[in-house]
Parts: C-alpha cells; sequence; structure tokens
C-alpha cells in the first residue's frame, strides 16, 4: 500500500517485546504495512526466528537483542540497531511484565521489577530515540499500556500503578515532544491471549470473568493489536497525539 496514508514503506520500526505476543503481533503488522523492523528482547534466538519468518515473506527485519529495563543494556541495544539502520522513525513501546499479587504479598524486588520494565525502560527508550529522531525530521512513538492505565483492580496494584504511569509519561511526552514533529500515544489493550495471560486463562472464574465484563464476550488475539499501531504510526494519525486508543472489546466503557 505505497500510496496509501496507512503505508509505512521507508520507515524504520523498533519495536520492544517482539519475541512474542503483542509485540510480535504488532511487529508483523508495521512490516506489512512496510516498515522495516527491528525486532528486540532479550532473546536473540527467538528474535532472529521471527525475523526470518518476516523476510520469507518478502519483507525486510532485523533482530536485536537487549535488556528494556536498564539504561545501560538500552544504550548498548541502541548503538547495534543504529549500525543496522540509520534512523528510527517509529518506536513501540511494547515489552512489559505482569504481576497478579495482592499488594501486601508484594516484594521490594517486584517493586523493582515492575517499574524498572514498565516504566523506567519506555522512559529511556523515549529520551535516546526521541533525540535522533528530531534530528531526522521526526516520529511516531507508541506505549503498549494496558485497560488497567485507566481501570484498577485487586490483586494487580502495582501493574496498574506502572501502566498508569505509562499513561502519564504519553500525555506528558505528548506536550514535550510535538515541537520536534514526534507524535506519542498509546495502546490500551483489554485481555488479549498472550504466554503472559496463561495462568488467567486457565482460571475457569477469571477467564469467566472476561467474558461476562467484555461486551465483545471474549479475548482479543494479539494480531487484534496490529490495526491500532499502523494506524498511530502512520501519516493517517498525523494530528493524533497523547491519546490513549483502548482496544479493549469495550471492556474500559461497561459498567
Ligand atoms: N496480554 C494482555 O492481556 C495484556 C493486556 C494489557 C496490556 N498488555 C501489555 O502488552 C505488552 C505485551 O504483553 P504480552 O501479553 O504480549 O506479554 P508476553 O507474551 O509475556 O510478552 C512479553 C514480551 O516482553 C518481552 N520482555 C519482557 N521483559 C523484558 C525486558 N526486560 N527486556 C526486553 N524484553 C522484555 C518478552 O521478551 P523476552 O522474554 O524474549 O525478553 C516478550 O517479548 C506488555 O506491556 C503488557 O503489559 C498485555
Amino acid at each position: 500500500m505505497p500510496n496509501s496514508q496507512f503505508s509505512l514503506h521507508d520507515r524504520v520500526a523498533l519495536v520492544t517485546g517482539a519475541s512474542r505476543g503483542i509485540g510480535w503481533a504488532i511487529a508483523e503488522a508495521l512490516s506489512g504495512a512496510g516498515a522495516h523492523v527491528l525486532l528486540a528482547s532479550r532473546d536473540q534466538a527467538a528474535l532472529e526466528a521471527r525475523a526470518e519468518t518476516l523476510r520469507a515473506n518478502g519483507r525486510t527485519a532485523d533482530a536485536v537483542a537487549f535488556d528494556a529495563s536498564q539504561e545501560s543494556t538500552i544504550a548498548e541495544g541502541l548503538k547495534r540497531a543504529y549500525a543496522v539502520r540509520e534512523k528510527i522513525d517509529i518506536l513501540v513501546n511494547n515489552a512489559g511484565v505482569g504481576m497478579r499479587r495482592a499488594y501486601t504479598e508484594t516484594t521490594d524486588e517486584d517493586f523493582t521489577t515492575v517499574v524498572d520494565t514498565n516504566l523506567r525502560g519506555p522512559f529511556h527508550l523515549v529520551r535516546a530515540v526521541a533525540a535522533h529522531m528530531a534530528e531526522t525530521g521526526g516520529g511516531a512513538i507508541i506505549n503498549v499500556a494496558s485497560a488497567l492505565s485507566i481501570l484498577g483492580r485487586s490483586k494487580a496494584v502495582l501493574y496498574t500503578a506502572s501502566k498508569h504511569g505509562l499513561a502519564g509519561m504519553t500525555k506528558g511526552l505528548a506536550c514535550e515532544l510535538a515541537p520536534h514533529n514526534i507524535r506519542v500515544n498509546a495502546i490500551c489493550p483489554g485481555y488479549v491471549e498472550t504466554e503472559m495471560m496463561v495462568q488467567q486463562r486457565q482460571d475457569k472464574a477469571f477467564h469467566d470473568a472476561v467474558l461476562t465484563r467484555t461486551p465483545l464476550g471474549r479475548w482479543a488475539k494479539p494480531a487484534e493489536m496490529g490495526g491500532a499501531a499502523v494506524f498511530l504510526a502512520s501519516d493517517a494519525a498525523s494530528y493524533v497525539t497523547g491519546h490513549l486508543l483502548c482496544v479493549d472489546g469495550g471492556l474500559t466503557v461497561s459498567v
């Protein structure tokens, strides 16, 4: 679709957490819209296999493994990413960890892991990548937040706090980066069938509650997050910034 306003032809997209789940689905969708994708996670072998899948379909992709929760590993990973491609036009901060635990049972180690991965990492990635984007004329940043960026639930206090933080970061960055022609938006998924949710899907009470609570009456497939990412990354969203786009089957609008 080279002439479509949804085309990502000639754009380079870095997607964190692209080894599986939502990140891989978003990477596939961006690639399908014409972007060269840089696949990131901690697992180089898994990323190589994913990149090969895209190449086998006539697309271009590279694997760049790094831990997206630490400033030093992010800096080192980005060095390799910029060695492969000179620019990054689209950054998708998708890498994240879940945490289902009563707040009274949440440890300081949990706090560090969740905040480092879901909040600190995206902050450092944006700080490093946005500076380059500004030099190359702008870009699009997409944070993968959550329905729990808007709602709360018990036994997910730490995760909810991190995702509310990511939503706030999205809005603040949208304001601060707009003068550099960098748009910053978030996708807020509802319940998605990924590895992160295996335990919850096997828990009948939880699974049934998802079906009842979600107006569309089912879990999302990871691929259903792809269209929102293509839209937010593309010129079709040229006047959209600071937005939280819920892709949640109606979860956050129903009581
Ligand atoms: N599934 C849902 O229902 C749901 C709902 C709302 C929001 N979300 C959000 O969507 C995002 C993706 O979740 P998912 O469900 O696809 O989870 P997933 O299947 O568990 O995948 C998580 C991805 O993040 C990567 N990752 C985790 N920690 C990392 C780190 N320190 N450095 C680099 N990569 C790291 C993992 O890669 P490696 O293990 O290969 O490093 C993996 O690719 C997360 O931010 C999550 O909070 C998910």
